[in-house]
Parts: C-alpha cells; sequence; structure tokens
C-alpha cells in the first residue's frame, strides 16, 4: 500500500464543470491548478479526477478515443503534466480515471477491429463469428460495420467491449483469458497505466473494474487474474501508484491488488439507505431526522464486508460522485452536516464530489453526454455570487451545463464567511480526521452501540469515541453500554457525558476523546 494513501482525503473533479480558466464555458486543467489551494485548504490532499481523455463525449468521456491524449477542451497532455506538478507541489496527490473495459467506438483499434481484412485488432473486442449469432446474456450491436459478427457492448451502445477473454468459453468465437489476442489486450492497457504514470500521475480510478472477463465470471475470478497481473507489474515499477476500484466487491477488488474499493450507490443497499433511500416516495433516508430507520441497516452490511479486508485495503465512503443524485436533494443542512461527520469519521478514505462540501443542489435538466438523470449532479461549480458564480466568463449560453440560478445558490465565498455553514463543518470534521492518527488506522473500526428499534448510535476509532442522534428528539446512551471518561473533542448540535452515559439532543453528533 503506498504510504502517502494512509492519510489521504479524496476530492473528485469532474473536470467539465470545476473552473473555466479561458472563458470558453468548459472547466479545464488551468481552472483546476487555480483551485488547488482551495480543495488543500479543505482539508484534502488528494484528488481523483473524471476522465480527461480525447472523446467523443457521448458518456461524459467514459467513451475514450485515444487513452494517450488529454480532450483539447481541459489543455494539452503538457497542461495536464503541469497539473501533475502542482499538485505535487501542494505535497497533494492525484488520480486519473483509467477506463479498462470499453473503449468508445471512434476508437482507432475499434476502426480496424471493424474491418473485414483481419490485422493486429480484429480480436481486440468481442466479436462474433457471424451476423447471425447473437451472444447470449451479454448486449451487442449488429448491423453496423463491414465485419461479418456482431459485436460485444459493456455499457452504452457507443462503448464496444474490450476482449479479455470469457472464463468458460463455450462457443467457438470465444477466447479463454490467456489467449494470446486477450493479453494482448492486457498489455495494451498496462501500456496506458505505465503512460500515465511516467508522465506523473499518482494512480486510477478504475471504471468498471470487475466488467472484464466474460461470462461465466461471476465469483470474478478472471477479472481477478487479469488485475493481479496488472498488480505485478505495479508492484515491481510503482510501487507508489494508487488503485482504487468501481466494484463494491472488496472482498474480491481487494485481494485482486485494488488498494480501495467504493461502497456505490445501489438501490436498497446500506450506502443508499444512509443517504439516499426512497420508499414508496417517502424519503426514509436514515440521516433524515424523521427517518423510522436504524443505522445497523447500514452496518449489518458494511461491517460484513470490512471485516474481509480491514487490514489489507479499504472500503471507502463518498459524499456521492458523478453518477449518483446529489445528496443535498435528500438531506437538508442539518442532516448533512450529521451525514458527512459520520462519513469523515469512518475507516477507508473519504471522497468529497466536488460541490457537496456546500451543499450544491441537484437540478433538473436534459440529458448531456449521456448524462441522463445524472445530469443535474454535473452542473457548474458554484465559487462565489460574480457571473456564473465564477465558474466562467462565457456567456451563460455557452456554459458547458447552467449554473444553478436560485436566489439562494449556496456557494463557497457565501459559506467561507459563516462560521456555522457546510463547508466550515466539512472543514472542522476534515481537520479532526487530518490531526488524529486513530483516523489513519484503517481496522480500528468498533462499533459499540446500536439497536434495531433505537436512532442514535455509538462508534470508536482507538480512543476515539462517535456518537450520533440524527432524530429530533433527545437520545440517552447510558452509561452500562459505553464508556463515560470521554472528553468533548467536537461537537455539532449538544452532547453531554456525564456518570450515567452520554445525552445527545436532537440532530448531534459528538467527537470524546477517551
Ligand atoms: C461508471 C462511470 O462512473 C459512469 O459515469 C459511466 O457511465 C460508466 N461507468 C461507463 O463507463
Amino acid at each position: 500500500m503506498p504510504k502517502w494513501l494512509r492519510d489521504a482525503v479524496f476530492y473528485e473533479i469532474y473536470p467539465q464543470s470545476f473552473m473555466d480558466s479561458n472563458g470558453d464555458g468548459i472547466g479545464d486543467f488551468d481552472g483546476i491548478i487555480e483551485k488547488l489551494d482551495y480543495i488543500k485548504e479543505l482539508g484534502c490532499n488528494a484528488i481523483w479526477m473524471n476522465p480527461c481523455y480525447d472523446s467523443p463525449f457521448q458518456d461524459a468521456g467514459y467513451d475514450v478515443r485515444d487513452y494517450k491524449k488529454t480532450a483539447a477542451r481541459y489543455g494539452s497532455n503538457e497542461d495536464l503534466i503541469r497539473l501533475f506538478g502542482e499538485v505535487h507541489k501542494r505535497g497533494m496527490h492525484i488520480l486519473l480515471d483509467l477506463v479498462p473495459g470499453h473503449t468508445s467506438e471512434e476508437h482507432e483499434w475499434f476502426k480496424e477491429s471493424s474491418k473485414t481484412e483481419s490485422n493486429e485488432y480484429s480480436e481486440r473486442y468481442i466479436w462474433t463469428d457471424g451476423w447471425l449469432s447473437a451472444p447470449s446474456g451479454l448486449n451487442y450491436v449488429a448491423g453496423e460495420t463491414p465485419r461479418n459478427g456482431v459485436y460485444v457492448l459493456n455499457f452504452f451502445k457507443c462503448q464496444p467491449a474490450l476482449n479479455y477473454g470469457f472464463l468458460n468459453p463455450t462457443e467457438s468465437w470465444q477466447k479463454g483469458i490467456d489467449d494470446p489476442a486477450c493479453i494482448a489486450t492486457r498489455e495494451a492497457i498496462k501500456d496506458i497505466i505505465r503512460f500515465w504514470l511516467d508522465a506523473g500521475c499518482d494512480g486510477f480510478r478504475v471504471d468498471m473494474a470487475d466488467s472484464l472477463v466474460k461470462k461465466d465470471d461471476e465469483k470474478k475470478s478472471g477479472t481477478s487474474m487479469v488485475w493481479k497481473d496488472i498488480r505485478k507489474m505495479l508492484d515491481e515499477s510503482y510501487p507508489e501508484a494508487a488503485l482504487v476500484s468501481e466494484w463494491n466487491m472488496p472482498h474480491f477488488a481487494i485481494p485482486a491488488g485494488f488498494h480501495m474499493d467504493f461502497f456505490l450507490d445501489w438501490t436498497g443497499n446500506g450506502y443508499n439507505l444512509l443517504l439516499r433511500n426512497m420508499e414508496n416516495g417517502r424519503n426514509n433516508s436514515f440521516f433524515k431526522k424523521d427517518s423510522d430507520r436504524s443505522i445497523l441497516d447500514f452496518f449489518d452490511e458494511y461491517l460484513e464486508k470490512y471485516e474481509k479486508i480491514k487490514t489489507q485495503g479499504s472500503y471507502s465512503l463518498i459524499t456521492g460522485n458523478h453518477d449518483t443524485t446529489r445528496v443535498s436533494h435528500f438531506l437538508d443542512e442539518r442532516e448533512l452536516k450529521l451525514a458527512y461527520a459520520f462519513l469523515f469519521t469512518m475507516p477507508g478514505n473519504p471522497f468529497i464530489y466536488y460541490g457537496d462540501e456546500i451543499g450544491m443542489r441537484y437540478l433538473e435538466l436534459p440529458s448531456k453526454e449521456g448524462g441522463y438523470t445524472r445530469t443535474g449532479s454535473r452542473t457548474p461549480m458554484q465559487w462565489d455570487n460574480t457571473v456564473n458564480h465564477g465558474f466562467s466568463k462565457a456567456d451563460a449560453k455557452d456554459l458547458y451545463l447552467p449554473v444553478d440560478t436560485a436566489e439562494d445558490a449556496p456557494t463557497v465565498a457565501g459559506q467561507q464567511k459563516e462560521s456555522d455553514s457546510i463547508l466550515n463543518t466539512v472543514k472542522a470534521v476534515l481537520a479532526i480526521r487530518n490531526s488524529h492518527d486513530e483516523f489513519k488506522d484503517n481496522a480500528n473500526l468498533e462499533l459499540v452501540y446500536a439497536k434495531n428499534d433505537e436512532r442514535a448510535f455509538a462508534y470508536r476509532r482507538g480512543s476515539l469515541l462517535m456518537l450520533c442522534n440524527p432524530s429530533d428528539d433527545e437520545a440517552v446512551i447510558s452509561s452500562g453500554a459505553i464508556n463515560t471518561n470521554g472528553e468533548k473533542v467536537y461537537e455539532i448540535g449538544n452532547t453531554a457525558c456525564h456518570e450515567n452515559g452520554y445525552t445527545l439532543g436532537a440532530q448531534s453528533f459528538g467527537i470524546y476523546k477517551l
């Protein structure tokens, strides 16, 4: 595990919408450089940037046309390398987004692969051996290429799946994972990894990391084999490079060679229940003050996975990402503060999605670049109250996406001035996280108090005790259940430690040193 990951707190940047330095209406690398000090002051020392490569942008850049060239709208390769340098100058790190499962249909490899004449790239994608054969259980496209065959998709129609083979090939056109064509795909991805690590990036968030080997890889042994092979190269040549998976199966991802996996937002799962849980039209997210959920709805699922990997890697909690509905759509200001205090004091490296630190809102917008309902979570960052909230000097009509024009739209500048703002709460909690070693030990979580029919709960990280009461009623956790010699380090709302236990005021969160 790279040493720097131990205390890394990540900030996710959707480059389109973070900061436009040249007034063309879309964010860019130089804009990010301008805001690095802001990210650092917030308490984040690492960045994950969504794809910034050449692309037709039918899926916001997750449809890569050239892995080794940046999209001109963000700047040149040299500009990106300058960004790496500026990040490092500040003692920070940056992950690029690696998309190994598919390319754009406009990628040169795919154009070559679509040709009737056999060539180096003929088997780089998954093709059947005739135009009438349908690959069962997989999405595919027929009727669009000169080649006699249909090709398998990994996600959208614009994203043909790269060929890493099949775990148990049953058809003549299916390759085994050690077929030379599949090894060539793997080597091509390793080459891209080396290219950007050599250029100065610090690792990758890996898109759909579980999607490489096709049927019947339910236990992921095939896909894991590919990642172990990549891990070997990283261990040998790039031991400080971080690898983070979009997988949500840490017990597969960590042994396969990732340092970190995300607890992703899947409807009804433990993470979803915390922040975005709708039940028959009712918002019953755990952090809503009137929810009837218990924190065990989260912990039962989380702990099972956490316990399996806690000494080898991390299972990270996010405020949201470019695929989720902004968390402020479900939680009000006070609820957000409690939720963030919880997320940032749990094990694993926290990830803050740009704008969540001020409670930026979800906007109802038509789909942009394949965003669909995700588009509303991808709007320009709201820096201040100048034109376009300080995001860009372009005409409003030329912006990548519209800014939030609500009178009371939150901004960084506005919240910096209010001591009790979401922004300052995020800063305060991160400052505590960053200054206590207990939060850097990934394996020390102990759930000390949680009941199925109660809302308040408490957990420990070494000598630090966290207590939370998300409900509107005062709660008491009595001394029998918990250590009561705590000294208050931080609180939201009112909390008190006394010989009978802890009294937690309505919607409160406390950190105590034992
Ligand atoms: C997951 C990414 O987070 C999402 O934005 C993208 O659309 C799909 N993978 C396909 O690459």
